[in-house]
């Protein structure tokens, strides 16, 4: 282990645009967006930053390679040679670069970007374009397969399996659209009602529309320190990232064993767990960001993560405790499904939220905290990348 392995990483800034269609600006553009209120929040600026990483799952648009005309943009060139992708889980992919370049001691401040416009193809081109999220040739290419197709099946196994309804599904759509009611910077600021939410049309049988989250543009960024760095600055309100996990599954989903959970997410969760001491997820954590790219995934992630017994997860969000007062709040701030998912911004907006929650800086959306700490859970693709953050103060 070399002499920087030791030293604690806190996340000292974050910033995160408006998501939705953003029409009225350029990638950089939003980028800087979310940079700016990030460097103002550390109260750092931008000559201060050693290294930059830029996340984006990309194939949606024009700038295929859009690391250097960002960095530039932002005022990181020369410090930006990182672009880092990994589907829907780039932005958490993005963070553990900035993070494992300080541990390893190689920067002391480091900022990852995380960025997407997905509205610059059609929703066709969208859908097709994430049906290749795995192996082409053995998922794309055999079944022509969409994305919400994916996790249709994984829906209908989980409703085969274990009784988990549409009802159920619906469930987490109402909970995360009156939490984004309530965020000035998501996609859908309008509550649902259930029967709305189950009236809608299929998007993917079982899926509905409101089972979805939708196609969004948006950035999201974090500026990371080493502990030395944070006591030469003076800076006091840090949120540390206590642990970190990750796993992966297979290209070729035809070959996984399971299709009610997602091998990556049981994984990564324990690997975070592990490193930040967490035995008991619902008494230790305060509140959580989940990856719900659909209802289902939710509530496969209550129960991957150790929320509620396998199987369980439709009775959690039934008995309300994914909700405020609740056992362990899910998604404060509306989740992917209705503050959006612009796919490499969602890891870092998830960093955003929490670090939010544990500064008590959530306003309307604040989250009770017993133990000051909170978690992130990220999903590349269909279970293909999982990440876990557990965050801490
Ligand atoms: N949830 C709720 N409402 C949605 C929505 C969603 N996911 N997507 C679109 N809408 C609304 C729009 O706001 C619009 O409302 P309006 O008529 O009041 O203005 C209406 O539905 C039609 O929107 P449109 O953009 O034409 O929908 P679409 O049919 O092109 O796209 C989906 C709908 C579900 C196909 C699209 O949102 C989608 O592909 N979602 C999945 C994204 C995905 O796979 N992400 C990766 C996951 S990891």
């Amino acid at each position: 282990m070399g002499m920087g392995s030791e030293t604690r990483v806190g996340i000292i800034g974050v910033g995160c645009t408006k998501f939705g269609v953003r029409d009225d600006a350029t990638i950089q553009e939003i980028a800087f967006e979310a940079v700016r209120e990030a460097l103002q929040d550390a109260g750092v600026t931008r000559e201060d930053i050693q290294l930059s990483v830029v996340g984006t799952a990309g194939t949606r648009s024009y700038e295929l390679m859009p690391a250097v005309p960002i960095n530039e943009y932002c005022g990181f060139a020369g410090k930006g040679p990182i672009r880092v992708e990994a589907a829907c889980a780039t932005g958490s992919a993005a963070v553990y670069t900035a993070y494992t370049s300080i541990r390893a001691g190689i920067a002391d401040l480091a900022v990852a970007i995380g960025f997407e416009k997905m509205n610059e193809v059609d929703t066709p081109t969208s859908l097709a374009v994430g049906g290749r999220s795995g192996s082409y040739l053995w998922e794309f290419h055999q079944y022509g397969t969409t994305f919400p197709g994916y996790y249709a099946m994984l829906a209908a196994a989980h409703m085969a399996r274990y009784g988990t309804t549409d009802k159920q599904m619906a469930m987490v759509a109402v909970k995360n659209h009156r939490n984004a009611a309530k965020n000035p910077k998501a996609q859908f600021r309008k509550e649902i009602t259930l029967e709305k939410a189950v009236g809608s049309r299929y998007v993917a049988y079982p899926l509905r529309l409101f089972d979805c989250s939708p196609i969004s543009d948006g950035a999201a960024a974090a500026v990371l320190a080493s502990e030395e760095k944070i006591k030469e600055l003076g800076i006091d309100n840090v949120v540390w990232i206590e642990g970190v996990g990750y796993s992966s599954d297979t290209a070729n989903m035809p070959k996984r064993a399971d299709y009610a959970g997602l091998k990556a997410s049981v994984e990564a969760s324990q690997m975070a767990y592990r490193m930040a001491g967490i035995d008991d997820p619902l008494k230790q954590i305060d509140v959580a960001a989940l990856h719900d790219c659909f209802t289902i995934a939710e509530i496969m992630a209550y129960e991957d993560l150790g929320f509620c017994r396998k199987g369980e997860g439709g009775k959690f969000i039934e008995e309300g405790e994914s909700d405020f007062g609740g056992k362990l709040p899910v998604n404060t701030f509306g989740g992917l499904k209705a503050k959006g998912h612009p796919l490499g911004a969602t890891g870092v907006a998830m960093i955003y939220e929490i670090v939010k929650q544990l500064r008590e800086e959530a306003g309307d959306l604040q989250a009770e905290l017993k133990n000051y700490k909170g978690l992130t859970h990220n999903i590349g693709g269909t279970g293909h990348f999982g990440w876990v953050y557990i965050l801490g103060v």
